[in-house]
């Protein structure tokens, strides 16, 4: 491991298979405190896979793994490595899993109260000023199915935001989302982006990664392809794959930003 100031994860040589499938090949990723990466790529590439590795919701098979001051090497990872470095993660997910039977402050609590031990009377208060936060001081008891699908997901990002993650990451925020309430919730990461918080946001909205990311990074295949800040890898792409991925994506609307 580098000695890389002011990093606050580092992922070196991450191995993933599912059987005979290597889903992810050697993944190395430095990500710096207060830094937004946006991580692009095909359906398929193993972003989302590569996030719950970080998250250990899924196991890698090898590779080192720091969070902060804590490293570990994931082919020998104890439970009680595992619980600390998870503790430094929160997730936000494409379907908002929330639980349906709780209300949005209760989604927000559960993990504080069950996972960390928080007192009671604390995980409402750190509750009640997140999901203020997110605009949802209204609904505080109100269910999944009560809320739109915009709403769900700002429940989502409060849970996420309540345990003070050292980093935090996003699996394709808005893509379960109509597209009219795709931008309220791009607004509100970028917002806490604003605060100074450290993110990985796995996305395929391109002009987000354009203004939001200080470093894009292009996964295909299980590897990352290329990165840079977003100028260079979306207005001069150094592989043709990358080149491929993102004249897909092409805009008319702010057609600068792309090649
Ligand atoms: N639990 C699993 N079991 C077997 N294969 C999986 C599992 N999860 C993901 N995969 C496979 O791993 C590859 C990468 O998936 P994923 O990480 O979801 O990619 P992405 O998020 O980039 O679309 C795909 O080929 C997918 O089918
Ligand atoms: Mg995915």
């Amino acid at each position: 491991m580098s000695d890389v100031k002011n990093s606050v994860i580092e992922v070196r040589g991450l191995k993933k298979s599912y059987g005979k499938l290597e889903v992810l090949k050697g993944i190395d990723l430095t990500v710096n405190q207060g830094e937004v990466v946006a991580l692009l790529g095909p359906s398929g590439s193993g972003k989302t896979t590569l996030l719950r590795c970080l998250n250990f919701l899924e196991k890698a098979n090898t590779g080192i793994l720091r969070i902060e001051d804590e490293t570990v090497d994931l082919r020998k990872v104890s439970t009680k490595q595992m619980l600390i470095l998870r503790r430094k993660t929160a997730m936000v997910f494409q379907n908002y899993d929330l639980f349906l039977n709780k209300t949005a402050l209760e989604n927000v609590t559960e993990g504080l109260i069950v996972a960390r031990k928080v007192p009671r009377a604390e995980a409402i208060a750190r509750a009640e000023a997140v999901l203020n936060k997110v605009g949802l001081s209204a609904k505080l008891n109100s269910r999944p199915h009560e809320l739109s699908g915009g709403e769900q997901q700002r429940v989502g990002i409060a849970r996420a935001l309540a345990v003070n993650p050292a980093v935090l990451l996003f699996d394709e925020p808005t893509s379960a989302l109509d597209p009219e309430k795709v931008n309220e919730i791009l607004d509100i990461i970028r917002s806490v982006a604003e605060t100074g918080v450290t993110m990985i946001v796995v996305t395929h909205e391109m002009e987000f990664a354009y203004d939001v990311a200080g470093t894009v990074v292009f996964m295909e295949a299980g590897e990352i392809v290329e990165q840079g800040n977003p100028k260079q890898v979306f207005g001069s792409p150094r592989q043709e794959r990358t080149k491929q991925f993102l004249s897909r994506f092409t805009t008319t609307k702010r057609p600068e930003y792309f090649i």
